[in-house]
């Protein structure tokens, strides 16, 4: 099985660290800004049509969509194949494969739905990976991306953290709000039309940095390359110290969290 980012941006990412992110804003994120449930609700699931979830994950969404339809063939993919053998575990009767988005293993006019969640802003050439999903969607069919907003000074303080232990490991990082975001992401939609673009936004409070440590720890495989296991806690310890001190002066600790849902249809 292959692992861990050899190529470009893609991110092999680890299914332990995954949770750790998903768990973070389920915990700590008020009010919960739940996606899974907003593309429910918002994409029409009935009826015989072919779902793609594209950078599926460990195929949490997918089992929720199963639970909610009937007639519809489910398919996830992702690049990971740790990613695939536990969605595998979590999901039946619905199919995973390990493939690329920049190089997808179906023919064109194939999808009725392809879900984007969270994908786009891991996948080297973006472009490409949109250019992919285009061609192997139906005439008016429907891609559904989720991914962070800019906005309201969305996710500022992460980012600066971010960036403080890049600089202090003097390494470069998989900059996911900056790469592909709900700001930017007309920039790769030629071929699409707009159906629909919503922001939603809960904020992180906390008097402790231990959640937010924990989240950005999850984040190591990010930098490039991935740093050793003592390099990285020596640099988490200092970053510590540093929400430690700015949690003090202000008593609590808060973050704007905030993500978007885009619906386009191919034209
Ligand atoms: C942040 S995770 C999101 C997973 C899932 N969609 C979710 O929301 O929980 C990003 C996923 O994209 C996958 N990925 C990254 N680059 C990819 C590529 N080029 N093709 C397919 N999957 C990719 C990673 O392996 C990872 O599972």
């Amino acid at each position: 099985m292959t692992k861990r980012t050899p190529v470009g941006f893609e991110n092999y990412d680890d299914v332990r660290m995954l949770d750790i992110r998903k768990n973070f804003h389920k915990k700590y994120v008020k009010p919960l800004v739940n996606m899974d449930a907003e593309i429910i609700n918002n994409v029409d699931f009935n009826g015989e049509k072919r779902i793609l979830d594209l950078g599926c994950g460990y195929g949490d969404l997918l089992s929720s969509i199963k639970k909610r339809t009937r007639g519809c063939e489910l398919l996830g993919v992702d690049i990971s194949g740790e990613m695939i053998i536990n969605a595998k575990k979590l999901c039946k009767g619905v199919k995973f494969s390990v493939a690329d988005a920049q190089g997808l293993p179906f023919k064109k006019d194939y999808f009725d739905i392809v879900i984007c969640k969270h994908i786009l802003c891991h996948v080297t050439d973006i472009q490409k990976a949109m250019n992919e999903i285009r061609r192997v969607l139906k005439k008016d069919g429907i891609v559904v991306i989720v991914q962070n907003t800019l906005a309201n000074k969305s996710k500022m303080h992460t980012e600066r953290y971010r960036q403080y232990v890049a600089k202090e490991l003097g390494r470069s990082y998989l900059d996911t709000n900056h790469r592909f975001n709900i700001e930017n992401y007309t920039n790769y939609i030629t071929g699409f039309r707009i159906l629909k673009e919503e922001r939603m936004f809960g904020y992180f409070i906390s008097p402790d940095p231990g959640p937010l440590i924990d989240y950005i720890s999850s984040m190591k495989d990010f930098y490039v390359p991935i740093p050793k296991k003592e390099e990285w806690n020596e640099v988490i310890n200092k970053l510590k110290i540093l929400i430690t001190r700015e949690i003090s002066g202000k008593k609590l600790f808060e973050e704007v969290v905030g993500t978007g849902m885009v619906l386009l249809q191919k034209v």
